[in-house]
C-alpha cells in the first residue's frame, strides 16, 4: 500500500500532474483502463490513457533505422491543421499522457508551441512529451520550449561518436545537438523551471555497437535528467541484424554498471530477460488494447509502430467517425480475439520484430526467407 502510494506520488511529481486529483472522472478512467489492460476484453469500456498525435510526418533527417527512411509505400507526407488538432484532442477527454509524435519531427510543425499551449490549457493534468532529433532546438526557441507547458523532451541521439551519428542520423550533426541540449538545460536552470524534463534516447543498432557506455558518460556530462535505451523494432525489409543476444547483453551490462557509477537514471532499458528474442515465443501484442496507438496527421487511428502502413491498415478516421465508434469496431475486436489466441492477425504483425521477435533469427534460417509484403489490404490493422 505504502509502496503504491509512493510510486503514484513520484509519478505525479515527475509529470507535474497533481492536478489530475481534481478530475475524478479522469482518474476513474485511468483505473478502469489499467484493469482492462490486464484482462484484455474484446470490447473496452475505458479509453486509452496515452495517445500519440502526429502533427507532421515531415522530417529534416533520414535516419537509418526509421521506417520512414526505408522506402515503405504508400506513405503520404503532410501535416495536421491546427483546427484538426483541436477536434482530435476533443475526442480524448481522459488522456493523461500525450505524445506529439509520429514518423516526423514535431519541431518542424509551424504551430508547435500553439499546440502545446492549447493542450496545457485544455488538459492541465496531462503529461505532454515529444521525441525530437534535437537539430531544431535553436537558442531563440529555447525560452518558449521551457515556458510552453511541455513536460518532457526526449532527444534522440543513437550514437556517441560524431562519425557514427552521421551514419545513423543522416543529415544531422552530433556537436550541434549536444550544444542545443546544453543550452536548453542552461535556459531551464536560469528560469528556475523543473520542466520539461530532458532525456536522451539511444536505439541499439548495428552501426552503434559498443558506443552505449560512452553515450551514458556524455549524458552525465550534459546533465540530462534521464536516458532511454531501446532495442530496434523492425520488420523484414532492408535490414540485416548483426547483433546477437550476447552482444546486447554485454553492452547492456556494461552500460548499467556505468549508469550506477554516474548516478544516471534510465527510464527505459531493455529487460534483462531477453526471452522476447525467442522466435518460438507465442504471439502477443498489447497494442490492440491501446497500450500504444497513434492518430496520424490525417486523422487515421493506427497502432504506434505500424503507422507507415496506415494507408492499408487504419482502424478508422477520427475526422469521419467519433473515437467511440472506432475503439471497439469489428477490426479492433477481430484483432483482439486473434491476439488472445496468440494468432498473428495480419502479415505486418507477422513480420514485426517487436512482439513476434524474429530479430535475432534474421542471421540464420529466416534471413534466406523472402520478406513478407506489407500486408494484404484487408483493412484490419
Ligand atoms: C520515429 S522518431 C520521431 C521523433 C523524432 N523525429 C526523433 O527522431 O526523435 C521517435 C523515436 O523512434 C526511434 N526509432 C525510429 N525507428 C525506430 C526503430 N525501427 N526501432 C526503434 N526505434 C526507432 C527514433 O530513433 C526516435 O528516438
Ligand atoms: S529524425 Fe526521427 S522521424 Fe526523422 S528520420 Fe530520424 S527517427 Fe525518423
Ligand atoms: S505485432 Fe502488430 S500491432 Fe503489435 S507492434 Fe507489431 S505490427 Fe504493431
Amino acid at each position: 500500500m505504502l509502496a503504491s502510494l509512493t510510486r503514484h506520488y513520484h509519478k505525479l511529481k515527475e509529470n507535474n500532474a497533481f492536478r489530475i486529483l481534481l478530475h475524478p472522472r479522469v482518474l476513474a478512467n485511468y483505473h478502469r483502463y489499467q484493469k482492462e489492460q490486464r484482462e484484455r476484453p474484446l470490447v473496452m469500456r475505458s479509453h486509452p490513457t496515452g495517445v500519440e498525435i502526429e502533427l507532421t510526418n515531415r522530417c529534416n533527417l533520414a535516419c537509418v533505422q526509421c521506417l520512414r527512411s526505408q522506402g515503405l509505400k504508400p506513405y503520404r507526407l503532410g501535416q495536421m491543421e491546427f483546427e484538426t488538432y483541436q477536434r482530435i484532442l476533443e475526442q480524448f477527454p481522459w488522456v493523461i499522457n500525450l505524445s506529439l509524435n509520429g514518423f516526423g519531427e514535431a519541431l518542424m510543425y509551424p504551430r508547435f508551441f500553439d499546440v502545446v499551449e492549447y493542450t496545457r490549457r485544455k488538459r492541465p493534468w496531462c503529461k505532454i512529451g515529444i521525441y525530437s532529433n534535437g537539430m531544431l532546438l535553436h537558442t531563440e526557441r529555447a525560452e518558449r520550449l521551457i515556458s510552453c507547458g511541455l513536460t518532457e523532451l526526449n532527444v534522440s541521439i543513437d550514437a556517441a561518436l560524431p562519425e557514427t551519428y552521421c551514419k545513423v542520423r543522416r543529415g544531422g550533426q552530433l556537436p550541434v545537438v549536444h550544444q542545443n541540449v546544453r543550452n536548453l538545460i542552461r535556459v531551464r536552470q536560469r528560469s528556475r523551471s523543473r520542466f520539461p524534463l530532458i532525456g536522451l534516447n539511444f536505439v541499439l543498432l548495428n552501426e552503434n555497437e559498443g558506443e552505449l557506455v560512452t553515450f551514458v558518460e556524455q549524458a552525465a556530462d550534459l546533465g540530462v535528467d534521464f536516458i532511454n535505451c531501446i532495442t530496434y523494432a523492425g520488420y523484414d525489409w532492408g535490414f540485416q541484424n548483426r547483433r546477437t543476444v550476447d552482444s546486447y547483453r554485454r553492452e547492456l551490462d556494461a552500460a548499467a554498471q556505468r549508469m550506477e557509477q554516474l548516478g544516471i537514471r534510465c527510464r527505459s532499458f531493455p529487460s534483462d530477460d531477453l526471452s522476447w528474442a525467442d522466435p518460438d515465443r507465442p504471439f502477443s501484442c498489447p497494442f490492440f488494447w491501446g497500450e500504444n496507438f497513434r492518430v496520424t496527421f490525417s486523422g487515421e487511428v493506427t497502432l504506434g509502430c505500424c503507422t507507415p502502413f496506415k494507408e492499408m491498415y487504419t482502424y478508422g478516421n477520427l475526422l469521419e467517425q467519433p473515437f467511440e465508434q472506432i475503439w471497439n469496431n469489428a477490426a479492433y475486436q477481430r484483432n483482439r480475439a486473434l491476439a488472445k489466441q496468440h494468432i498473428v492477425p495480419n502479415p505486418v504483425c507477422a513480420s514485426c520484430d517487436r512482439f513476434s521477435k524474429r530479430f535475432f533469427q534474421l542471421h540464420g534460417s529466416l534471413s534466406a526467407e523472402t520478406p513478407t509484403a506489407p500486408g494484404s489490404p484487408d483493412g484490419t490493422h
